[in-house]
C-alpha cells in the first residue's frame, strides 16, 4: 500500500514545504515558500500585483501544481492527488476567485446551491442554507436574477456565499472586497471573520491594508514570490503604518 499522509486531529489544514512554482523557465512566480496554517486560523495576504498572491491560492486549491516543494492540504499531499481526489478535496474547500466565475445561465440561487447539490444536501435544507446565506450578503432579494444583471460587487457577494454555503473547512479569497464600497467591505469581512471562527481557516489576498490594521489577524506578505513577512495575530493593535 503506497504511504498517505493522514489528516491528524490537530494537524495543520494547510502545509507548504520549500514550494516554488514556475509558469516559464527561469522566472518564480513562487519561490521557497514554507508555511503552516492552523485550523481556524484568519490570514491576510499582501503583495504587489506579481508578487504571487494568486497563484498561492491556487496551489492550496490544486488548480496548479508546484514546481518543487510539497503542499498538504487537509492531509493530502496536492501533487499526488488522483483525478477523482481532486473534486472531494475541493467539495470541502471554499473559494472566491477574482473573477468570480459564476454560472451566466444559473440564478443567483442556483449558483449559490451547486456546492450542496454536488454534496446530495436534501433540497428543503438546501433551499433553507442558500436562503439564510444569501440573506447574510444582503441578496435575498437578487436570487431569481442571473448573474449579468448584478453589479460587479452584488456578483462578489454572490461568490462568497457559494463559497461558504457548504462550511467549508478551508476559504480561500482572491480580493473579495475588490469591488465593494466601505461599509460593506467590512460586513463581508465580518462574515468571513465569523466563518473562521467557526472553524474554518482562512486565507484572504487583499490590497486594502486598513483591514489588516482593523481585524488584526495573520499577515503574509510576498515580494517577488517570497515570503517577504509572515506577522502574527495581534489583539487589534495598529501596524504596518510605517509602509
Ligand atoms: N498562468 C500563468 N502563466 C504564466 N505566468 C503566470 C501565470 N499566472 C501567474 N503568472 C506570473 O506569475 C507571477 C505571479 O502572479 P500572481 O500569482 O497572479 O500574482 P498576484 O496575484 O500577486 O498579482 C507574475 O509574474 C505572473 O505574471
Ligand atoms: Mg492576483
Amino acid at each position: 500500500m503506497r504511504r498517505r499522509m493522514t489528516s491528524a486531529p490537530g494537524e495543520s489544514p494547510v502545509r507548504l514545504y520549500h514550494v516554488s512554482k514556475s509558469y516559464m523557465a527561469g522566472q518564480f512566480a513562487l519561490q521557497d515558500v514554507s508555511l503552516e496554517i492552523r485550523r481556524g486560523e484568519f490570514v491576510f495576504l499582501t503583495g504587489a500585483s506579481g508578487a504571487g498572491k494568486t497563484t498561492l491560492l491556487e496551489l492550496i486549491f490544486a488548480a496548479e501544481q508546484p514546481s518543487e516543494g510539497q503542499i498538504v492540504v487537509l492531509g493530502r499531499n496536492v501533487a499526488r492527488l488522483g483525478a477523482r481526489a481532486i473534486p472531494a478535496l475541493r467539495r470541502r474547500v471554499g473559494v472566491v476567485f477574482q473573477d468570480f466565475k459564476l454560472l451566466e445561465d444559473r440564478t443567483v440561487e442556483e449558483n449559490v446551491r451547486l456546492a450542496l447539490d454536488v454534496i446530495g444536501t436534501p433540497r428543503r435544507e438546501a433551499r433553507n442554507r442558500v436562503f439564510s446565506m444569501l440573506k447574510s450578503v444582503g441578496l435575498q432579494h437578487r436570487r431569481f436574477h442571473h448573474p449579468r444583471s448584478l453589479s460587479g460587487g452584488e456578483q462578489q457577494r454572490v461568490a462568497l456565499a457559494r463559497a461558504l454555503v457548504n462550511e467549508p473547512e478551508i476559504l480561500l479569497a482572491d480580493e473579495p472586497t475588490g469591488n465593494l464600497d466601505p461599509e460593506l467591505t467590512l460586513e463581508i469581512m465580518d462574515l468571513i471573520a465569523a466563518a473562521a471562527t467557526r472553524g474554518t481557516t482562512v486565507v484572504v489576498a487583499t490590497h486594502d491594508h486598513s483591514l489588516i490594521e482593523r481585524y488584526g489577524k495573520r499577515w503574509l506578505r510576498l515580494e517577488g514570490g517570497r515570503i517577504a513577512e509572515d506577522l502574527p495575530a495581534t489583539a487589534g493593535v495598529e501596524r504596518g503604518a510605517a509602509r
